[in-house]
């Protein structure tokens, strides 16, 4: 296994992240572990990674002096290698201009990091890598023992080795995709450098985790809000594995939900999978403080709060639960750092509203070190079936922001069955009916799909019949980080299709529209 000290770096998870993708078990860890850490743990390598600091400054972020001593291979990136070059004698230089960004690298001498690995060769013969930078300061004197491994104009030290030690030091970060060879030179330290084989898979990390989890609850209760969403779903199936009934979940059934969901999650995780869930049918009050209000803030502030409120209230009713646990990954441990707290606060996206520190709980959050996909895989097997696990994100205020102004239950109804009917049909359609072998179907073509309640009434001819009922619109769009988003261009039959069945199957709705705005300037939540 490969130890990763982290010395700050957004990135640091990428690389947990590069080493797990090759086969390879590896765990983050802070830099200041102590040294006694370091020695029995018994990684077969040690990464050090990027950070903000400047070891030109003094009381700035140290590698444990047993990384050094322990006879294994080391991997500095970035600040990991400013440090390595400061603690072994060499000089690190503040830098005046900061490099950030796409640079190409000449890979020099032929150190076993990076022989035969490059993206182009030139005319003269030297192999070059793109890579991705983002550095101020630089090394300046390599440590003794040190030989040059690769070069900018830029940054003349921009890779480093001490082959006899196993000491590899790179100032780009390998770990972005950006690095076109990242993959490649991770996979080389770690299988040839190292000695590591391709050997961890997703059940070695569900035993893993499986015994991390009890060893931190013990014999404590825990409690969860599960949504139904991926993420708090693994999260349950994961913590049940490892504690059974001594967690308990909290499914708050807000009125707001997609059609038989509450059914479905219920199924799935009470029958199924034979979890303890509670499930609080909370319809009335929620749709209660939410009428009259119409205003998109204002309701989801409600939202949140009667969501808050009903969790309490169940939470109390369990007096022996010491832990909350939480469905956060990793995206969200940097989205929340990044706003300048220190340390990871609930993510008040994730949770409708958050939940407030007054529950006098712990935090469990065992999916914390994973990306999406990897939830989805571990999803899997844990035995939580495909559909669900690969289902669109939805909104924690549901339903509430995807009719427009007041919510009420009749809207809620009506748009629930016109969404059904609209992500059934994506489903059923595949995109390319040409190509035999192509099985991808509209809906997982798609990032997010789904029907929007416009409160307004237009005039329609039925039969023989006048009528004047409301709007729904339909949304999908494809986007890889929801940050921004383009509408999908969906075939004319497929939308004619829905169209028909809405009207027809959905009475009360006599006009369909399909939503072609792009984010920006629109969002993909209508409100
Ligand atoms: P927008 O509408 O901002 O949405 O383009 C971006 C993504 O975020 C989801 N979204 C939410 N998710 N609670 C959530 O858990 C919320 O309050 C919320 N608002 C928007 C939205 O569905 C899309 O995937």
């Amino acid at each position: 296994k490969i130890l990763i000290l982290d010395f700050g770096s957004q990135v640091t998870q990428l690389i947990a992240r590069r080493v797990r993708d090759s086969g390879v078990f590896s765990e983050v860890f802070p830099y200041d572990v102590s040294d006694e850490f370091i020695r029995n743990y018994g990684a077969s390598g040690i990464i050090l990674s990027g950070g903000p600091s400047s070891v030109t400054e003094g009381d700035t972020p140290r590698a444990p002096v047993a990384v050094f001593d322990a006879g294994v291979p080391v991997l500095g990136i970035c600040y990991g290698m400013q440090t390595m070059a400061e603690q072994l004698g060499g000089k690190v230089e503040n830098g005046k201009v900061r490099e950030f960004g796409y640079a190409e690298v000449r890979a020099r001498g032929h150190t076993s990091l990076l022989n035969g690995i490059n993206d182009f060769v030139t005319a003269e013969g030297h192999g070059m890598l793109k890579v991705w930078m983002s550095h101020g300061d630089k090394v300046i004197d390599m440590p003794a023992g040190f030989k040059l491994m690769a070069s900018t104009d830029n940054c003349p030290i921009a890779a480093m080795a001490d082959e006899e030690r196993r000491f590899y030091a790179v100032q780009f970060h390998p770990e972005v995709t950006h690095t076109v060879q990242g993959e490649a030179i991770i996979g080389r330290f770690v299988h040839e450098i190292c000695g590591c084989k391709s050997d961890w898979n997703m059940p070695d990390y569900i035993a893993e985790a499986v015994a991390s989890i009890r060893a931190q609850v013990g014999d404590d209760e825990v409690i969860l809000g599960l949504s139904g969403g991926v993420d708090s779903s693994v999260a349950a199936a994961l913590i049940h594995r490892a504690i059974g009934d001594k967690l308990t979940c909290v499914f708050v059934d807000h009125g707001l939900l997609r059609l038989d969901e509450g059914k479905m999650v219920m199924e799935m995780f009470s029958k199924n999978l034979g979890v303890k869930v509670i499930q609080v049918n909370a319809e009335q009050q929620f749709m209660g403080h939410l009428a009259g209000v119409t205003d998109p803030e204002a309701k989801r502030k409600i939202i949140g709060r009667e969501f808050v409120e009903v969790f309490q209230v169940e939470s109390a009713k369990l007096s022996n639960a010491k832990w909350l646990a939480q469905g956060t990954i990793y995206p969200d441990v940097i989205e929340s750092a990044g706003k300048g707290k220190k340390g990871h606060t609930i993510k008040s996206h994730h949770n409708v509203g958050g939940l407030p520190d007054t529950l006098n709980l712990k935090l469990l959050e065992p999916l914390r070190e994973l990306f999406k996909d990897e939830v989805r895989k571990l999803g899997v097997a844990l035995g939580l079936p495909h559909g669900m696990v690969y289902r669109h994100p939805f909104p924690g205020p549901g339903l509430g922001v995807r009719i427009l102004g007041e919510v009420k239950k009749e809207f809620a109804d009506l748009l629930r069955r016109a969404d059904a009917i609209f992500i059934e049909e994506l489903r059923n359609t595949l995109v390319d009916t040409a190509a035999a072998d192509s099985k991808l179907n509209w809906y997982d073509a798609t990032s997010q799909a789904f029907a929007v309640f416009l409160p307004v009434k237009s005039v329609g001819v039925m039969g023989d019949g006048r009528t004047y009922e409301y709007v729904v619109a339909l949304r999908a769009v494809q986007t890889l980080d929801f940050m921004t988003a383009q509408w999908a261009h969906l075939p004319h039959d497929l939308l004619g299709k829905v169209s028909n069945r809405i009207i027809n199957e959905v009475r009360g709705i006599n006009r369909v529209v399909y939503d072609i705005s792009g984010k920006p300037p629109a969002t993909i939540e209508w409100e």
